[in-house]
């Protein structure tokens, strides 16, 4: 480990270690090292194999249902077929030793849970949860649909069904916003781990945590859009990077 990882580390263990509440922003940088394929990767991101546009927005559904449906019916059998990581583990742990720790991810996997963490916020919905575009009543997926050329029909009123993400132009969940607003505004440690901030109104999480003096701590390989405000950046993949932080604080 370089000795500028390892001050980093301390001072980032030093300011966990006395925290009261701790809020965390994640994106699909977590999820990474679980196989799950980040956004905007040039080589691998899954948009580079396809039009974000046409993949998630009411646009793209209802010019090609058959192929937003196909699309997201593979990104849920990556899902389920993954595994929670370190890095998602040393979450779960550091909530369990912190008085009040909020999670907010903008994954629409459920790593997060898997690995154990119990207070979490998905600000882009759930891949695994279903309901009708049309009059949104909810939908349990039947084996069959997994390899269905077109989306199911809703039962109540033959509109399509369709995954329960965010898609582009669409609202946020107000409770979960309105609850991440509330973890950013009273949070005294704010952690950005694995995601390129480039996306609003999650990337202003971090911003409201440091108008009211909250350090912000960034994990990341990369720098991000949100690293010029980062007050420590720890420069390496969520999952060795965060089991590492777990040990600088046990090891105070
Ligand atoms: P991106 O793909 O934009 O960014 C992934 C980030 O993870 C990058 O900054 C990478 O450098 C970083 N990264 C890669 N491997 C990592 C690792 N092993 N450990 C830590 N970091 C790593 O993904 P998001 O920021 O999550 O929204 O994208 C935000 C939103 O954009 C997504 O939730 C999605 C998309 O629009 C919706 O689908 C609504």
């Amino acid at each position: 480990m370089d000795a500028e990882l390892t001050r980093s580390l301390a001072t980032a263990a030093d300011l966990l270690a006395r925290a009261q509440a701790v809020a965390v922003l994640t994106g699909a940088g977590v999820s990474a090292e679980s196989g799950i394929s980040t956004f905007r990767d040039a080589q691998t991101g899954l948009w580079s194999h396809f039009d974000p546009q046409q993949l998630a927005s009411q646009s793209g559904f209802a010019a090609n249902p058959g192929l937003v449906w196909r699309w997201y019916m593979h990104r849920l059998a990556a899902v389920e077929a993954a595994t929670p990581n370190p890095g998602h583990l040393a979450l779960a742990a550091l909530e369990r030793q912190t008085p009040h720790f909020t999670l907010i991810t903008q994954n629409v996997d459920d790593l997060h849970e898997r690995a154990g963490s119990t207070r979490t916020l998905h600000l882009h919905g759930h891949i695994a949860r279903f309901f009708c575009n049309t009059c949104q009543a909810p939908y349990t997926l039947h084996p069959d649909d997994r390899t269905a050329p077109m989306p199911p029909e809703c039962k109540f009123c033959t509109g399509y069904i369709r995954p329960g993400v965010v898609w582009f132009g669409e609202l946020l969940p107000e409770r979960e916003m309105w609850a991440a607003w509330q973890a950013a505004d009273t949070c005294d440690l704010f952690l950005v781990i694995g995601t390129s901030g480039v996306v609003y109104p999650a990337s202003q999480l971090p911003v409201r945590a440091r108008r009211h003096g909250a350090p912000i701590i960034e994990v990341n390989p990369e720098p991000s859009e949100l690293s010029v405000m980062a007050d420590i950046c720890l420069r390496g993949p969520s999952g060795v990077v965060l089991p590492q932080l777990l040990m600088a604080i046990r090891g105070r």
